[in-house]
């Protein structure tokens, strides 16, 4: 097979975060702009840092400019966690001890991330040391600066969570499915690992963990680690994570949960109320599981289980090692909704085994992630629902480019003095997948797999940039087809706004059909009870809807709604797309519905759009604002910060 295809670290610089200081790996000449690829160079970052303030525009590759932590001079290899989670007081509290290396022994300071963290001591190899909170910034957090002592290899520091930490939620027990216990969920990407442990939180640093978890004994522990299903449920709990991992991976939940197995490998934990239905909606995940591997290569992470969390998760899922979080709005009772189960489980070899080394680099880990998810959906479910999953993601893709600023629609976007979380679109995910198709299609669907699986060898438990991908590219696929592929081309992808002319359009005969019958309804050749919907799918609802011209009248929405039924619909995409249409003409006998999905769904993806809708009116302004209200107790810091805007 492709067996000249090896990844030589020197020449790609395929950063071993692990075991590599990057700056040794960036020593080649191959490099094609040695001081641009220079994985958190210190110097490079304070020059990086320099030009934000000066406003240059030369961005330096591999830097990360979202973390204040200098790896390249000290780095972190593994965590120790002991923490106690204290649901009266809402807050994590214990030690996180760190092994710690030097690149060179002139390097005496190591510097963590850190965000409204209460650091009560520092010791260093058990004696304690002074250290230095700086400046704090709104996005990144408070740098924490420890002076190392000669031949200081473990950093413990001690300290509490603070109550509001951005990357936890704290939830009451009439905000859970049981309604008797609390629960606790941690949700680090991008930059939140900060704010419940003092660490490197960047990346391009993986570290292998190890925690200790006390809770109150009722409840059970989970972490994105070896989780035992047997474990005794007695308030404490023990977690390894043998391979190394990047911060935003590291994941903790606490609650009601039972385990229920649905195969060999794959399991489901979940407050009771929810398990049954829970494993029978993603009991297709052991296939998905099967298939990804005989496609891309051996699954890396032992397990892989699902944790159905409170619908407040402010995401569809969360790729959480050996446990992704998954948001309980996608269990519809049709597997209607399980392409998110194939996304986070394909993350397990884009994201998590190769790893993008900074968040300008996300489109590595959610283009090839979206592309993988078509073709496992396409290998689970047939050609049929890959067609038209494609054709709603591009469509996806393309309302947003109409929405987005120019330079917000370039997959390695620049992410400069900007918070990752308020820059979240389709680009990276449908852009980066449609990219990745466009190269499949050039090349031929069994190279092209065969080229992935390579790349998932090549670059396993390493973090990434752009930049080392298209010398991967240079050096592979472009060497074996060159004429079927061009650089040219490729840079156009990956630095230019938009969709390059003559890119892949997915489409689908079966929604072919569905525009004819919207459009047969909307000029009143037939009547909305007639459209035959008995075979029809979520996705030909979602396309339907999505595709409605901007105004309807009353008479045709409540057409609709007699005769589906829509304001009642129990599909809570479906619902999506009709509340869109109800707020846009202000269809006043869906806003019952539209409050009650508002303050209880706090998925930022559903609600979002609504409450942007809603504020461009002043009465839609101000019933959003109550919703909002209400359910701001209960929603997460992400989804509090994305929408509030909207309402204020
Ligand atoms: N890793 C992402 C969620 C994420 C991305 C969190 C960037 C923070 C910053 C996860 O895998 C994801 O993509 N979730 C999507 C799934 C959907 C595209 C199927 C979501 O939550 O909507
Ligand atoms: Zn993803």
């Amino acid at each position: 097979m492709l067996a000249t295809l090896i990844c030589v670290p020197a020449l790609f610089a395929c950063s071993d975060a692990t075991t590599e200081p990057a700056n040794k790996v960036d020593a080649s000449a191959a490099m094609k702009d040695v001081a641009n690829e220079k994985m958190g160079n210190k110097a490079a970052e304070d020059n990086a840092r320099a030009e934000i303030t000066e406003g240059s525009s030369d961005m330096a590759s591999g830097v990360d400019y979202h973390s204040f932590s200098n790896p390249d001079e000290v780095r972190v290899t593994h965590l120790a966690l002991a923490l106690s989670a204290n649901f009266d007081t809402q807050q994590l509290s214990g030690s996180a001890t760190l092994k710690v290396e030097r690149t060179d022994p002139k390097y005496n300071e190591l510097i963590l991330d850190t965000r409204a963290l209460k650091i009560e001591t520092v010791t260093v190899n058990g004696e304690a040391v002074p250290f230095t909170l700086g400046e704090t910034d709104v996005d990144l957090g408070t740098p924490l600066s420890i002076s190392l002592p000669e031949n200081a290899n473990q950093v413990t520091v001690n300290y509490a969570t603070s109550p509001s930490a951005s990357g936890v939620q704290w939830l009451t027990p009439a905000q859970t499915a049981g309604k008797k216990h609390p629960f606790l969920f941690t949700q680090a990407q991008a930059v939140h690992a900060r704010s419940f442990i003092p660490l490197q939180d960047s990346p391009q640093v993986r570290v292998t963990y190890e925690a200790t978890i006390k809770t109150p004994p009722s409840l059970l522990a989970v972490m994105s680690a070896a989780n035992d299903p047997q474990t005794k449920r007695d308030g404490e709990y023990t977690f390894t994570m043998p391979q190394p991992i990047p911060s935003y991976l590291i994941a903790l939940a606490i609650g009601d949960l039972q385990f229920k197995a649905m195969g060999e490998r794959t399991g489901v934990y979940a407050e009771p109320a929810l398990l049954e239905s829970a494993a029978k909606e993603f009991e297709d995940t052991e296939a998905m599981l099967e298939v990804t591997e005989e496609t891309y290569g051996p699954y890396q992470w032992d397990r892989y289980d699902l944790l159905i969390l409170p619908p407040s998760f402010p995401f569809g899922g969360m790729e959480n090692p050996r446990l992704s979080f998954i948001t309980p709005t996608v269990i519809a009772g049709d597997k209607s909704l399980v392409s998110l189960i194939a996304h986070e489980l394909a993350h397990s070899w884009s994201g998590n085994t190769v790893t993008n080394a900074t968040w300008r680099d996300l489109w590595l880990n959610e283009g090839f992630t979206t592309y993988l998810t078509y073709r496992i959906m396409e290998m689970i479910y047939g050609h049929e629902r890959f067609k038209k999953e494609a054709v709603l993601g591009y469509q996806d893709l393309q309302n947003d480019i109409a929405a987005l600023e120019q330079n917000d629609e370039i997959l390695a976007i620049d992410l400069r003095g900007r918070n990752p979380d308020d820059v979240f679109s389709n680009i990276p995910y449908e852009k980066g997948a449609l990219f990745l198709r466009e190269l499949e299609q050039k090349v031929g669907r069994e190279n092209f797999d065969a080229f992935l699986m390579q790349y998932f060898e090549d670059f396993a438990f390493k973090s990434i940039t752009t930049d080392t991908f298209i010398d991967y590219l240079d050096e592979t696929l472009l060497k074996q087809y060159p004429e079927k592929l061009d650089a040219e081309r490729i840079q156009q992808w990956i630095f230019e706004p938009g969709i390059p002319e003559g890119a892949p359009k997915p489409e689908s005969d079966a929604f072919t059909k569905i525009d004819d019958t919207r459009s047969a309804w909307l000029s009143g050749d037939v009547k909305a009870a007639d459209i035959e919907t008995a075979q029809w799918t979520v996705h030909e609802w979602l396309y339907f809807l999505n595709n409605m011209p901007e105004s309807l009248t009353d008479k045709q929405l409540t057409a609709l709604d007699t005769a589906f039924s829509l304001t009642e619909t129990q599909n809570n995409e479906i619902a999506h797309s009709w509340l869109m249409i109800a707020v846009a003409n202000e269809y006043k006998p869906a806003y019952e519905r539209l409050y009650s999905y508002l303050v209880s769904i706090g998925r930022n993806k559903l609600v979002k759009p609504l409450y942007r809708t809603l504020s461009q009116t002043p009465e839609g302004k101000a019933f959003a604002k109550k919703a909002f209200e209400e359910a701001k107790p209960g929603y997460h810091p992400l989804t509090i910060r994305a929408n509030e805007g909207f309402v204020n």
